[in-house]
């Protein structure tokens, strides 16, 4: 629900436990006055700057005002959210107030991700303009049936001489001067997301990349909240930008308090609007809880699942298919004969898809060659893909591929006939990073060029799982299609181009299912969400190193968006050895896949993975469409952690508690304490044992207790009748 006050003049928007409000003061400034939690009634919502002591002067330091959309030059030196250069030289912008409209159903931002359209959804657009000629529009959403509200803003040369935008942020967000956390998800290749707190100090704390992709480093989301805030207790305010380009997060403390901004890198950014032209900044979405992190991503959780992932993979009851991928099995050592035999175990195990990963394609033996060559190696497989899918299918497994269509090999046929098409910039040598170079998507005739490749190949036979890989960052970034005056456009171009791939993709074959992934987690984010419902999380498969990722990850992502997959010990990243159940209990979490040699199993071995893959059929529409509680966080080596997932309906749950947190928090008798779940009901387990709700909320689940290499257990709850309790 969006309300205008016209006494007031305040905008108030209200999600079912939370609330934003913004003023036009009496300059004609757009103020940022609260985000927070709602009052019960709307009617009774209060004009929050108003009612602040003591009240500032508005007039005298604009330092000191919070601001809702900020530009700089005209006396507010915090970071800004937008900045326009004038014809003249000139950068600045003194936004006012021009009007306000409210609209049923969500904005759209075309080419770009964004939450979707629904019902449920209300919009506003606030209009602000400065003299010189920008007009922004500050777009916002709210959704009645969950608690995100989504920022966008569309900046647009009112003038009559072109401008040039050099930054472009959707989300600028002013605190008052309370103390606060920063929290990022920050890592490096096989080491993605683990999550990092410090209080907010004086001056700008800043992510980003400039990578062209978010890149291992840091998720394209952060989180501000009270020095006290815990999993269950505490203000969080979590802010996931839906944008899978070079992107910039910036936290500053000043004198007013502090400001969050989000938006694209202005790293090469410098996008020029002719007289008329637009330029909409992707969108930010935002979650406010006051009751802890654990909430405020069941928040996230909810709204990504309902309003961003793909609808034909929204539905948790849609079965996902169990797969077995090839990579960790055979790398590029593989003919089709080897693959089959790999089929047939992995059948065996009842396993559905099988994906044959990197490797399949125009002579590439190695990581040396042949990407950008999307035709199949016929020594590897004689009757190209459309014979090995025959196969599969004859045995009874769907067929699944991977692909890296953003890169080309310097040996290949596509760059020998398209030396162009490379990112390069003229007079240096393009740059090889995993010896090879990225396709330049800002051109549409390139993107053109692959889908026609990629239409080809997922046309000539029924291929249900499409596996995007994107290998490496950007680097010697020059468009041979753009005059140099744009240059300044091919990064974000760069990604559009990407987002324009995958809506086509998305839009011909509704039931691929389509999986993201970058070296592992490099572009895992809501925009890559809005095209694939799973994003392979990591390289890195072992399950002390996965609970760590796959924790940090879940702060903002939903738990079965990550690609996990149950792999061998000793682990090909770490060399550890961790339990079988271990590695099943985090791949369970996630997508659930496998990914190792299936074919050194014996019978009773790959017996021994039918009921783990049972199990996830059977609660796999829970697993997806559930909520997590996280019970024990994990240490920094990641060596124990507990989480449940429970049913919106509180009927079941599955419960996960791995390595060292199976010894509760050192006691004699240990147990874990589980949340979420109906304390008047009673849950029996599937041995048989029943508690109830009450006490698995207070005393706890009865722990085995720790011993070996990362031992884990699960168990699956399910409400049974009252009067069966004991
Ligand atoms: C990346 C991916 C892996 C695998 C290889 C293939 O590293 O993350 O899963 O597909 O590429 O080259």
């Amino acid at each position: 629900m969006i309300v205008y006050n016209e006494d007031a003049r305040t905008l108030t928007l209200f999600t079912p436990h939370t609330c934003y409000q913004m003023k036009v003061d009496g300059e004609g400034r757009l103020l940022h006055t609260w985000y927070g939690r709602r009052p019960a009634a709307a009617d009774m919502c209060p004009d929050f700057y108003e009612a602040r002591a003591p009240h500032q002067d508005p007039g005298c330091w604009p330092d000191l005002l919070p601001l809702e959309y900020a530009a700089p030059g005209v006396g507010d030196n915090r970071i800004p959210a937008c900045v326009p250069e004038y014809a003249d030289g000139t950068q600045a912008a003194d936004l006012r107030f021009a009007g306000y409209a409210v609209y049923p159903g969500k904005y759209a931002l075309p080419g770009l991700p964004a939450f979707r359209a629904s019902e449920q959804a209300q919009s506003l657009r606030v209009t602000l303009r400065d003299a010189g000629g920008l007009s922004v529009e500050l777009w916002y959403a709210v959704y009645d049936d969950c608690d995100v509200i989504t920022r966008a803003a569309v900046l647009t040369n009112a003038g009559e001489r072109p401008l040039t935008l050099r930054q472009a942020a959707s989300l600028c967000l002013d605190f008052p001067g309370v103390p606060l956390d920063f929290i990022t998800m920050d890592g490096v290749w096989a080491g993605e997301r683990t999550p990092a707190r410090a209080p907010l100090r004086p001056g700008e704390q800043t992510i980003g990349s400039t990578k062209g992709i978010p890149g291992h480093g840091h998720s394209p989301a952060a989180i501000l909240c009270a020095p006290d805030a815990t999993e269950t207790h505490g203000e969080c305010w979590a802010a996931a930008f839906v944008y899978s380009g070079s992107f910039e997060l910036s936290a500053e403390r000043c004198e007013a308090g502090a400001r969050l901004v989000c938006g694209i890198h202005p790293y090469h950014f410098a996008w020029t609007l002719e007289p008329g032209a637009s330029f909409a900044a992707p969108e930010t979405a935002l979650v406010y809880s006051d009751a802890g992190l654990g909430e405020m991503s069941r928040r996230f959780h909810r709204a990504i699942r309902a309003h961003l992932l793909p609808p034909a993979w929204a539905d948790a009851a849609r079965p996902r298919p169990v797969l077995i991928n090839s990579w960790e099995a055979f790398y590029f050592d593989f003919d089709e004969a080897r693959l089959l035999e790999l089929a047939r175990a992995a059948r065996s195990a009842g396993i559905d898809l099988f994906v044959l990963d990197d490797g399949w394609f125009a002579g590439r033996e190695d990581d040396t060659t042949s990407l950008g060559d999307w035709v199949a190696d016929r020594r590897k497989l004689p009757d190209g893909v459309p014979g090995l899918c025959e196969r599969l299918n004859a045995m009874g497994m769907e067929f699944g591929i991977w692909v890296e269509p953003e890169a080309v090999s310097p040996n290949s046929a596509l760059y020998r006939a398209h030396p162009d098409w490379a990112l390069r910039i003229p007079g240096r040598d393009a740059f090889e990073i995993r010896h090879q170079y990225t396709l330049d998507f800002s051109r549409p005739e390139v993107v053109d060029g692959i889908w026609e490749q990629l239409d080809g190949l997922l046309s000539s036979c029924p291929i249900r799982y499409l596996k995007w890989d994107m290998n490496r960052s950007l680097a010697t970034v020059y468009s041979a299609a753009l005059p140099a005056a744009r240059q300044g456009e091919v990064y974000h171009r760069y990604t559009l181009g990407v987002y324009e791939l995958q809506r086509r993709l998305t839009e011909a074959y509704p039931d691929l299912l389509l999986e993201n992934c970058a070296g592992g987690g490099a572009r895992f984010d809501c925009g890559m969400l809005y095209y694939s419902p799973q994003i392979w999380c990591s390289d890195n498969t072992d399950a002390c190193a996965r609970t760590n990722i796959q924790y940090g990850t879940s702060l903002i992502y939903p738990y079965e968006t990550m690609g996990a997959h149950f792999s061998t010990v000793p682990n090909h990243c770490t060399g550890h050895v961790t339990s079988r159940q271990a590695r099943m209990a985090l791949a369970l979490s996630g997508t659930f896949g496998f990914e190792l040699d299936l074919t050194k199993y014996s019978e009773e071995q790959l017996a021994q993975l039918r009921p783990d893959i049972e199990w996830y059929r059977a609660h796999g529409a829970m697993l997806r469409g559930g909520e997590l509680y996280r019970l024990l966080l994990p240490d920094e080596k990641g060596t124990g952690a507990a989480w449940c997932i429970v049913a919106p309906d509180a009927g079941e749950a599955a419960v996960f508690c791995v390595g060292s947190a199976l010894a509760g928090r050192g006691e004699r008798c240990p147990c874990l304490v589980l949340r979420g779940l109906d304390e008047n009901a009673v849950y029996e387990d599937e041995d048989g044992a029943r508690w109830t709700g009450f006490l698995l909320q207070t005393l706890g689940l009865p722990l085995p207790g720790a011993f070996g290499q990362m031992p884990a257990r699960r168990w699956y709850l399910r409400r049974v009748e009252p009067e069966a309790a004991r």
